[in-house]
């Protein structure tokens, strides 16, 4: 037997057992007449001692030879420690060692294996393997695999079937670009690896699989942030003879029930919001909840006074930020200074002071008397010892430039809770968005889609106002996952395509086979994908999902692990018939 116990698992009652361990070296700790070593593995560590008086010369040689990673397996007793560690299940007892044997030895690893490591990023990525023994990251895989399993069994349990779809497809439409993969028995043919299996799923549905679901990976070549990989893995789910209201009730009941798992607390039924409230009241489609800062809009109580930046803005729009008066002017400096970087791009930043005594004053005063700033106080619901933070110009810049300072702000004042969740749906999505560079309309989910019924008639008379059945759900900021009512309608998907500017041919080579699927009786259907990495990062209290994946991308999309992409060799391009020409650097 390689081991009877794992490191993590003794304790006071096994004191006198003999029993045989086996691990990693995590630390030498050598006093001359006592050797003491920290054992790890994935359970815990369990501490080894040999001593002059109670092991052999040769033994406590041995251990001294012993360095760091080293793989090795011992025998020995249970024995009770003199100073205990209170910090670790196995604090209280350690192994005096009779028989030590060394299974692999290890080059001194590249950053120390340890909870805190002096390891920089780029080295840890290099040496995944190494950064996997240690305990924040080997925990956070921990927990994700604990979620996935939580996640089916709550699925299986309400009748949904796990299918696999292929990942050599044709492209989706999920509006990344694709990677893709050439075809050898197809010169000059390529497939696309799915950015989703959107359109299986419908077939599935088409297929009478009626609820569906699927942890799968999806790859979506698109520039990486925090919360995006090139390559990710989403719950992806369908039902069959369903409406919006079906949907959103099964899907809150999934995520209630992972909240539930982490948080012990009943959620309740989720809030929504219209995408048009998301933005009015915090300029963002996902907003984070947590805490209040809501725009105030405030037009009608500044213009005509002769502050001309106000005036010639289509909208003027704050926010009050609790107790912030006593902001000094550099503060304030700063915060405008943060709000005209060109990552936000506002022109300025004009602040109001409720001060501690009930006076108000602002960073415009030559223009707005107290009895000015005093009403738009009221419109804040600002109260003494409050900041009030406001941006002018064109809506659609300044919404999301608040936003961000909100959330900066949210962040800066510890407002953003890594255990506090906030969960709720925005629903109501518009259908189609336009693009004013190709001057088109694109789908605002994807093309499949369904227009809210009583909408249909917009799409002939004015498409941008046409809301889809559609909808996200939104965790502490970010949007955990979204989906939508499907066009079941034949005629209706031709129209949305020519909408969007597929002439029929097109629409015919790229979605043929669906359009063709549904002429052989498709149901109503509709679904939504969970983005699982996301959800299992914030559900642990983090924003960034990398950690939640073994083997993540760097930001240039690199695995510099494996060191991938790389150049193939000349033979495997003849045989893909692919003529590659590198850009001139
Ligand atoms: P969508 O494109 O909204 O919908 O994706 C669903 C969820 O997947 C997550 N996500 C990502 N996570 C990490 N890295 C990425 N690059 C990334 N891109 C998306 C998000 C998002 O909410 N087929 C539709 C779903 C449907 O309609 O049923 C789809 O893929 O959390």
């Amino acid at each position: 037997m390689f081991r009877t116990h794992t490191n993590g698992a003794l304790n006071i009652s096994n004191i006198s057992q003999e029993v045989t361990l086996a691990g990693w070296v995590q630390t030498i700790r050598d006093k001359g007449f006592m050797v003491w070593i920290d054992l790890r593995d994935r359970y815990g560590i369990t501490q080894l001692v040999f001593d002059e008086e109670r092991s052999s010369k040769e033994l406590l040689e041995q251990a001294r030879n012993l360095g760091r990673e080293f793989v090795i397996q011992v025998q020995g007793k249970v024995i009770e420690r003199a100073s205990k560690n209170p910090k670790i299940p196995t604090g209280d007892i350690e192994i005096l060692v009779e028989k030590l044997t060394v299974l692999n030895k290890s080059l001194l690893p590249p950053f120390t294996i340890e909870d805190e490591t002096d390891g920089g990023e780029e080295l840890r990525m290099k040496y995944r393997y190494l950064d996997i023994r240690r305990n924040p990251v080997k925990d956070k895989l921990i927990f994700r695999s604990q979620m996935a399993q939580k996640v089916r069994n709550y699925l299986s349990g309400e009748g949904f079937i796990e299918v696999e779809t292929p990942v050599l497809i044709k492209s989706t439409p999920e509006g990344a670009r694709d990677f893709v993969v050439p075809s050898r028995m197809n010169p000059g043919q390529f497939y696309a690896l799915p950015q989703s299996p959107q359109t299986f799923k419908q077939l599935l549905m088409v297929a009478g699989m009626d609820k569906y679901f699927q942890i799968v990976k999806c790859f979506r070549d698109e520039d990486l942030r925090a919360d995006r990989q090139p390559e990710f893995t989403q719950i992806d789910c369908e039902m069959s003879f369903v409406e919006q209201e079906d949907i959103l009730n099964v899907f809150e009941g999934l995520a209630s029930h992972l909240l539930k798992d982490v948080t012990g607390k009943d959620f309740g039924k989720f809030p929504r919001m219209t995408y048009d409230e998301a933005m009015r009241k915090y300029g963002n489609d996902k907003p984070d909840i947590r805490f209040g800062m809501e725009f105030a809009e405030l037009d009608d109580l500044v213009k005509d006074k002769g502050f001309k930046i106000f005036d010639e803005a289509e909208l003027v729009a704050g926010i009050n930020v609790d107790g912030c008066a006593h902001y000094t002017r550099k503060q304030t400096d700063e915060l405008t200074e943060w709000v005209k970087r060109p990552q936000i791009g506002a022109s300025g930043l004009v602040w109001i002071k409720y001060q501690e005594d009930g006076t108000l004053t602002s960073s415009v005063n030559k223009f707005y008397t107290e009895e000015d700033l005093k009403a738009l106080a009221e419109r804040f619901s600002a109260k003494p010892g409050d900041l009030m933070l406001i941006l002018s110009g064109a809506a659609n810049k300044v919404r999301p430039q608040l936003s961000a300072l909100r959330m900066e702000l949210g962040n800066r004042l510890g407002l953003r809770k890594g255990d506090e969740f906030a969960p709720l749906w925005v629903v109501d999505f518009p259908l189609l968005e336009w693009d004013e560079e190709t001057q088109r309309f694109y789908a605002m989910h994807h093309p499949f889609t369904s227009p809210k019924p009583e909408d249909i008639p917009l799409l002939d008379t004015d498409p941008g106002k046409v809301r889809a059945n559609a909808y996200d759900m939104v965790l502490n900021g970010n949007e955990i996952g979204g989906g939508s009512i499907r066009i079941h309608d034949r005629d209706l998907q031709e129209k949305m395509f020519e909408l969007l500017g597929f002439t029929p041919d097109d629409a015919e080579a790229q979605f043929g086979f669906l359009m063709n699927a549904f002429k052989y009786g498709a149901p109503p259907h509709g679904g939504l994908a969970f983005g699982f990495d996301r959800f299992t990062a914030i559900l642990d209290g983090n924003e960034v999902i990398r950690d939640y994946i073994a083997f993540p991308k760097n930001n240039s999309g690199r695995d510099v692990m494996i060191d991938a992409p790389s150049p193939i060799h000349e033979e495997q391009l003849d045989e893909l018939c692919l003529d590659v020409r590198l850009p001139e650097l």
